[in-house]
């Protein structure tokens, strides 16, 4: 089902036909469609909200770069979308996304480490690697909230993934590929905010 066709208030379904992406309402209402567990509803609320708080900031300090507060926040919002089907969450997100006709999200909820993972069995897939800056927020504020929807440091989360998947060993293997690259990107993201 295309977002567009839910259920919603004419004015707010035009507002988001111009957008070419949906409202967080619509998004709100497009999440729980896929996914019904509490944890990551929650999970995904707080990673939306700590998403808009960032990239507002870096767009009030700087206005020249290419940045969607909003865009992003509804990307925050939807980055685990995938977890609604069985495999890879990360690239399911971004396949949903673009089955629901909303390509300009499934372009910025790339997240976690599927490079690495991919590099793990032998495949370079750059594709897999976030490359805008609305990406790159999204990414950064998955790692900034846990679980539990609690604010962490990205290096407390990093820690409690390798606590919580430590028998996944191919996972864990990408994870330390991908560490050096998540801390730069956090480097990157926090020299913007400051
Ligand atoms: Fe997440």
């Amino acid at each position: 089902m295309a977002f567009e066709s839910q259920r919603v208030p004419e004015g707010e379904a035009r507002r988001s036909r111009r957008r070419g992406y949906p409202s967080y309402e619509e998004a709100l209402r497009l999440l729980r469609s896929y996914v019904s567990d509490e944890k990551t509803l929650k999970h995904s609320i707080a990673c939306a909200e700590t998403a808009f708080e960032m990239a507002e900031t870096i767009h009030r300090r700087h206005p020249e770069l290419p940045l969607d507060p909003e865009k992003v926040r509804v990307g925050g919002l939807l980055h685990d979308i995938g977890k609604a089907r069985p495999g890879e969450h990360e690239l399911n997100s971004v396949a949903i996304l673009r089955e629901e006709g909303i390509p300009e999200l499934a372009d910025i909820v790339l997240h976690s480490y599927p490079y690495e993972i991919f590099l793990c069995k032998g495949e370079e897939r750059p594709e897999y690697l976030p490359r805008s800056l609305e990406n790159k927020i999204v990414v950064y504020a998955d790692f900034l909230r846990d679980q539990e929807a609690r604010e962490v440091g990205m290096e407390e989360r990093i820690a409690g993934i390798r606590a919580r998947k430590r028998d996944e060993t191919e996972r864990m293997a990408a994870l330390k590929l991908a560490e050096p690259r998540l801390l730069r990107l956090k480097d990157e993201i926090e020299a913007l905010l400051s």
